[in-house]
């Protein structure tokens, strides 16, 4: 093999173990005494002259010569290159001595026959100094899992994605906040044992958007979840991993940097500083000290998967009709909302509660009782028999009511407010949460 190297500078860049392996040395002209010594031994390829007849002029040494000698470079133009191609035309290509650059774009369908069974592909990695470039995969249901941080635009969705093509029964924690809570308090419940692939997109944001004693309960749910679950992988995007989100993502043990917005933000997300690419291409992460070239599935293949299925397993919409003969109804804007629910539930007696302490008329019709709290309080034995014998309605607006009222210590799964949404009290079940349709914003 020849190698010929070429440097603008080469003092202070070829070193002296490199220069013992380079016999034959060319300088061009060079700006600066140090660079010609540095090359043939002598300050002469400082001297050379400018313009634009000196072009291709140099001094040549090879270990022999007593002293540098003068050389023109023969110029080369294109149809010497020419020639030089039809010559060689029937020659074998040479095969390069290293491996291509990982490629941008890596479709699934390309590596799927190297696919193994009980693994998902990540990505194809790059060894260099081993000069290999393994597929990197996830082994469903033994491997704990593996967290994707990146910036915006970075390829964390397409990551997730890619795996759910390959996992039919992926469970996608679903992006709407209620369905996220719900998803993430059954997985909590069952253990998350044996459950397969949990994708969550955007973990931080799922956490955030929530009022803050939503989000610190879900992270909890979340740690808990990641610790415990066996049998379980998960696959979980962020943007960042500071303070505790921080803490709950270092259960999983794989981590993959995609391109960060900053060096600190690389570095904070636990990445080496060898590692930082301001430029790193959607779909390009670090893990450990290795590239890796994330396996890439179209937006469109995911939609006929079976994800969306996986998804609806805690899917329920909870849309409430009157199911005893007494419901009871704690809002504010007590006129209003009967007149909406007579409207709506037009089989059923709708009463207002005003101030007074009041007697049922027996019905055969279920009776939809309307208060506000302070009414409730009022009427008291009436909204024990409730509590008793039929449901209690408290409306998400209305949470204090839910303890004051109801004397409900835990906290009740997460309801949009200003969406319909209110908290069911059947005997001594907690708290289910209902949509009243009648009650939510017209569009
Ligand atoms: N693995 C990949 N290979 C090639 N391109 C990718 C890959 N992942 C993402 N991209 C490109 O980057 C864009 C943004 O990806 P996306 O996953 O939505 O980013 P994020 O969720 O991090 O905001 C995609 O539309 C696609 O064009
Ligand atoms: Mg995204």
């Amino acid at each position: 093999m020849h190698l010929i190297l070429g440097t603008q500078r080469a003092s202070g860049v070829i070193r002296d173990a490199l220069a013992a392996n380079c016999p034959l040395r060319v300088s061009l002209r060079v700006a600066d005494a140090a660079d010609s010594r540095a090359v043939i031994g002598t300050d002469d390829a400082a001297d050379l002259p400018g313009g634009v007849e000196s072009r291709g002029l140099a001094l040549v040494r090879r270990p022999q010569d007593a002293a540098p000698m003068a050389m023109r470079v023969a110029l080369t133009g294109a149809a010497d290159l020419r020639a030089i191609t039809l010559r060689w035309a029937d020659a074998d290509i040479p095969r390069s001595p290293w491996l291509p650059v990982l490629p941008r774009t890596l479709p699934l369908a390309a590596v799927e026959p190297e696919m193994q069974t009980g693994g998902v592909i990540l990505g194809r990695a790059d060894d260099p100094e081993r000069q290999r470039q393994p597929l990197e995969f996830l082994s469903i249901g033994s491997d704990r899992g593996i967290v994707f941080l990146g910036g915006s635009g970075s390829g964390r969705t397409s990551a997730l994605r890619a795996l759910a093509t390959q996992q039919a029964d992926a469970i996608w924690i679903p992006s709407d906040p209620e369905r996220a809570w719900d998803a993430v308090v059954a997985l909590a419940a069952d253990g998350a044992h044996g459950a397969g692939l949990v994708l969550c997109d955007d973990i931080d944001v799922r956490i955030s958007e929530l009022p803050t004693e939503y989000g610190q309960h879900v992270a909890q749910l979340w740690e808990q979840i990641l610790r415990h679950g066996s049998g379980t992988t998960f696959a979980l995007t962020a943007s960042r991993a500071a303070g505790p989100l921080g803490r709950l993502l270092e259960a999983l043990p794989r981590r993959g940097l995609l391109r960060m917005p900053s060096r600190v933000d690389h570095l904070a997300a636990g990445g080496d500083s060898a590692g930082f690419d301001r430029d790193r291409p959607p779909g390009r992460m670090r893990m450990g000290d290795r590239e890796v070239q994330l396996v890439w599935v179209p937006e469109e293949r995911l939609r006929s998967s079976g994800t969306e299925r996986g998804a609806s397993r805690y899917r329920d919409d909870h849309t409430w009709s009157p199911r005893s003969a007494l419901t009871a109804l704690v809002t504010t804007g007590v006129p209003t909302v009967a007149e909406s629910l007579a409207d709506a539930h037009p089989g059923c007696d709708v009463v207002a509660l005003s101030g007074e302490l009041r007697d049922l008329q027996a019905s055969t019709r279920p009776t939809l009782l309307i208060g506000e709290a302070d009414a409730w309080q009022r009427n008291w034995p009436l909204w024990q028999r409730v509590r008793r014998e039929g449901e209690a309605l408290i409306r998400a607006e209305n949470s204090t009511e839910l303890r004051q009222l109801a004397g409900v210590r835990e906290l009740p799964p997460y309801a949009r407010p200003h969406a319909g949404r209110a908290w069911s009290l059947i005997g001594d079940a907690g708290p289910r949460r209902v949509i009243i349709a009648a009650l939510a914003p017209r569009r």
